[in-house]
């Protein structure tokens, strides 16, 4: 075993050892015993009992029946290549990352995938897309797990369990694949409100991209940068395709869909394959760091709200190019284990109540998805980054650890080089006041509008993105058995715009209904005053 091995694009193929080549002369067991036949078992007689002692007969087949891992509980089906980003040096005012600085170029790893159906699925179904990136940087890895949709339908990751069952197939049929024409879906919806936005986009074109080539990409949170002056700014990171924004009308997408399932994961490695390397734009938005966390009325912890880019314009900071296939995809694109706390000097996070979900589930699922605590060894996941941790063990360990003395402080090797340099390189979290409070489940009163932004989506739209996203609600909601359900999906599209609702109604042949102004007001999860309790300290 060599050193490993990064080829051009910088993509970090593993060790000459782990590299292993379907080739040479002879074949073999795992073990390296040569084989002269692995095509008949062995038997008593040609036409006896296959004998138990037959261990390469026991060997290959033990093997084949644990070739599978759990696919993603989200995100199963993907698609990924590998690259490397420039940074502009344009950010260099607000965060001191050093792979933004000027010139700077990092590997990265690509990961753009559909959010509900399984490994199998479609790519052209109405779905999100998720857009995650690794960067392997000087300074650790950087991880930005987003989406083609700036918004999501939850704001606080206690719901995540609550929209993915919901949005995934029924439980007893395990029906449909595509994202949402089924009741438990638009059953959800209709009943947590602040998933309007979200499901707004998803019924327009952004729901059925054209490529992934062709996709916008959003962190999402509101994150917040530091500087070498530790001066702090809170930003939104944006993905813009050089190729531009494009859609499939739905008729394409059922076609596509039909003639080659596999459509967006082919587009991708065709184009890199033929030298057509896509390209995306890096951009901030920026905003004050200031107590309230607001912008222009906008709550920034809030992730069912966009700000808009005529109220904060996006800043490009670097250029993502991909320019590289994966060579296995169990190796690469299953394997990859991306992170939202993955983060490097110059980035921190912000108090958003998902992204606080977030930074626990992702490493749990990824202990179970890849069997134990130690796939950040595997070659994708490896960060460019020396490790001198005091992680030890585990399942599926492959390093062979030297010293006696993993923890600290201690005496016996050499003491510990903690902190030797910490200010030059560590990450240190920003010492942001914490806002003072009770224990509450609660939401904050800035979380609660849920139709001005879908609103003003709506009235952004052409002529004909309106009909694409009426015709997208009238044929999901015409696939749901409940008229109930059907009918509370009008009430929002309600509050939404009158002439969208009566279109749909008149879709699905039910009565549209009233002005909003009439219609009762949007269930919230009731505060404990409300359920009667109260305390001492009231
Ligand atoms: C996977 C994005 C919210 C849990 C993913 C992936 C993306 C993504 C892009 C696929 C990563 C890959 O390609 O391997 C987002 C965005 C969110 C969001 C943009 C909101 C802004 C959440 C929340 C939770 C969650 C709130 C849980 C509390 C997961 C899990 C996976 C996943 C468990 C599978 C990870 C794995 O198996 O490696 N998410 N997600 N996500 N997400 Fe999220």
């Amino acid at each position: 075993s060599g050193p490993a091995t990064v080829t051009p694009t910088g993509q970090d193929s593993g060790t000459a050892a782990e590299r292993v080549a379907q080739g040479g002369p002879y074949l073999t067991t795992a073990q390296g015993n040569r084989l002269y036949d692995t095509d008949h078992s062995l038997k008593a007689g040609a036409r006896g009992p296959i004998l138990l002692q037959d261990h390469h007969l026991r060997e290959k087949i033990t093997h084949f029946d644990h070739e599978r891992i759990p696919e993603r509980v989200v995100h199963a089906r993907g698609a990924a290549a590998h690259g490397y980003f420039k940074g502009y040096g344009t950010a260099g005012n607000i965060t001191k990352a050093a792979f933004l600085a000027k010139d700077v170029t990092t590997p990265v790893f690509v990961r753009f995938s559909t959010v509900l159906g399984s490994r199998g699925s479609a790519d052209t179904v109405r779905d999100t897309r998720g857009f995650a990136t690794k960067f392997y940087t000087s300074e650790g890895t950087f991880d930005l797990v987003g989406n083609n949709i700036p918004v999501f339908f939850i704001q606080d990751a206690i719901k995540f369990p609550d929209i993915i069952h919901a949005g995934k197939p029924h439980p007893d049929r395990e029906i449909p694949q595509a994202q949402s024409a089924h009741d438990t879906f638009w059953d959800f919806v209709s009943l947590h409100t602040e998933a309007t936005h979200h499901t707004l986009w998803n019924m327009s074109d952004r729901g059925i991209p054209r490529s992934y080539r062709m996709m916008e990409g959003f962190g999402i949170h509101t994150f917040r940068l530091v500087n070498d002056r530790d001066e702090t700014t809170l930003v939104k990171f944006h993905w813009k395709p050089k190729l531009g924004i494009h859609s499939q009308v739905w008729e394409e997408a059922q076609l596509a869909g039909g003639v080659d399932p596999d459509f967006h994961r082919r587009d991708l490695a065709d184009a890199i394959e033929a030298g057509a390397y896509p390209q995306w734009e890096l951009g901030v938005q920026i905003f004050p760091d200031t107590e309230e966390q607001m912008f222009e009325g906008i709550d920034l912890l809030d992730s069912t709200n966009i700000v808009p880019e005529e109220l904060a314009p996006v800043h490009p900071i670097g250029l993502l190019t991909l320019n590289a296939n994966p060579s296995n995809y169990f190796a690469e694109t299953e394997q990859v284990a991306f992170h939202p706390g993955h983060l490097v000097p110059g980035i921190d996070i912000t108090d958003d109540p998902l992204l606080a979900g977030r930074l626990f589930s992702y490493l749990d699922t990824q202990i179970s998805r890849l069997g134990g605590p130690n796939f950040a060894q595997l070659p994708i996941n490896r960060t460019h980054a020396p490790v001198n941790d005091m992680l030890r063990d585990g399942m599926h360990q492959t390093a062979v650890h030297q010293g006696v003395a993993p923890y600290r402080p201690n005496s016996l090797d050499g003491g510990c080089p903690f902190l030797a340099g910490a200010g030059e390189g560590a990450y240190i979290e920003v010492p942001v006041e914490v806002p003072a409070g009770r224990k509450v489940r609660q939401a904050p009163e800035t979380f609660a509008d849920h139709f001005s932004q879908p609103r003003r989506f709506w009235l952004s739209m052409s002529a004909v993105e309106r009909e694409h996203i009426i015709a997208a609600y009238t044929f999901e909601l015409g696939k749901c058995y409940e008229q109930a359900i059907k009918e509370r999906n009008l009430l929002s599209l309600a509050r939404i715009d009158p002439e969208l609702c009566r279109r749909v109604a008149a879709g699905l042949g039910l009565p549209a209904p009233q002005s909003p102004d009439d219609l009762p007001a949007v269930s919230a999860s009731p505060a404990l005053s409300q359920l009667g309790k109260t305390w001492p300290l009231d």
